[in-house]
């Protein structure tokens, strides 16, 4: 078992305390900000910690198509051109997309810097910044290429969700309902009744807190941990899908309808009981918005799926809930049982 992340859940007066704590202790830092976590979380940043120098940041485009090499090779460049050392550290001020790139670049940067994740989304907060795994994607595919590098801490300040908009709280909701699914039945229950659009921050420390648990059991993503890639075999295939066809989706959009595939092929494999797969259908269909998805397009997503990296042995492989608050992984399923799911997916779901 490996060690876990530190994360910690902060106030005001916890939030000073930690970034003057981490900045002050490094010899020199950076931080790496989108062009929206610029404008809405760095100010925050500066007034918890006026001593911050703003000749630091390094700004990148906002969205998931800046999660590439381009953007990487910006920021080693950046780094190496402002004097970044083996001991610099780097402060990833963003979503999942500033995790993914700061964590790679960090963990590449003269063979690997620390670095310190401070999630401003509600997807970072409960899943992206934790557990080390760091990535960019090629050719429009996801996380094609990364590392597992570890952050020095996970900082989570909820006040900085109140600049997040509808959809990407959504987005960050579809993976605590991942997690919740397979690993945390209670966590399912009060997911299901919650009426707020921002959890609870103790809500949010606990989905992290699952996250953390199994990513300790298998960090290297060899067995329990693929069980979070649940509803991203589909999902990131969607979510490629829709950014080659210049329509992009929220990452958790895409994995929402990932997990209602999934399990609808975990149903069809007597793995999960129709039940629980109601359960889920209902949840979804209640709370997250249908994406387009044509008859048409299934070839394209067989292909995309093709390319997932749990696949192995010349077989498509999955995590598939075997209940609520479980699961199973390394199941391998046939191209006509993805076909069916994403059928059912485009004529189940009411046109957006
Ligand atoms: N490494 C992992 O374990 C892991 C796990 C899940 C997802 N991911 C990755 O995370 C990414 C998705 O994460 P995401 O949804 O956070 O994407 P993101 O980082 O692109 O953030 C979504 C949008 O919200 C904006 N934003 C972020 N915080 C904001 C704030 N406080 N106020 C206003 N705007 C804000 C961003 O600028 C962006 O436009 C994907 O690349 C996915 O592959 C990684």
């Amino acid at each position: 078992m490996s060690s876990s992340d530190k994360i910690v859940l902060v106030n005001d007066e916890r939030f000073r305390q930690e970034l003057s704590k981490y900045t002050e202790k490094a010899e020199e830092y950076f931080i790496l900000a989108d062009t929206n976590t610029t404008k809405h979380c760095f100010p925050v940043v500066m007034s918890a910690a006026p001593g911050i120098d703003p000749g630091r940041l390094i700004t990148v485009d906002a969205g998931e198509e800046g999660k590439n090499i381009s953007t990487l090779h910006h920021i080693w460049s950046t780094l190496l051109h402002d004097g970044a050392g083996k001991n610099t550290l780097l402060l990833n001020l963003g979503g999942g997309m500033i995790s993914d790139i700061g964590g790679f670049a960090a963990a590449t940067y003269k063979r690997g810097i620390p670095y310190l994740n401070i999630p401003t989304s509600l997807l970072g907060m409960v899943d992206a910044a934790i557990g080390g795994k760091t990535a960019i994607n090629i050719g429009g595919i996801k996380n094609q290429a990364g590392t597992f590098w570890r952050a020095e801490a996970v900082i989570i300040y909820p006040p900085f969700l109140a600049s997040l908009d509808e959809d990407e709280l959504l987005s960050g909701k579809a993976e605590m309902l991942k997690t919740a699914i397979v690993a945390d039945r209670p966590l399912f229950d009060e997911l299901s009744v919650m009426k707020q659009d921002i959890p609870s921050g103790d809500m949010i420390k606990r989905t992290a807190m699952i996250k953390n648990n199994i990513v300790m059991q298998d960090l290297y993503d060899r067995a329990e941990r693929q069980c979070l890639n649940y509803g991203h075999s589909i999902g990131h295939a969607l979510e490629a899908l829709c950014q080659l066809r210049g329509k992009a989706v929220k990452h958790g959009l895409a994995v929402a309808a990932g997990i209602l595939c999934e399990a609808y092929i975990a149903t069809k494999m007597n793995i999960l009981q129709d039940p629980a797969f109601r359960i889920i259908e209902k949840y979804i269909n209640a709370t997250f918005p249908p994406l387009h998805l044509m008859k048409e397009d299934i070839k394209d997503m067989l292909l995309l799926v093709g390319h997932d990296k749990k696949n192995y042995g010349g077989a498509i492989r999955m995590s598939l809930p075997s209940g609520l608050g479980k699961c199973t992984f390394g199941i391998a399923v046939e191209d006509t049982l993805i076909s069916e799911s994403l059928e059912y997916y485009a004529t189940c779901q009411p046109s957006p």
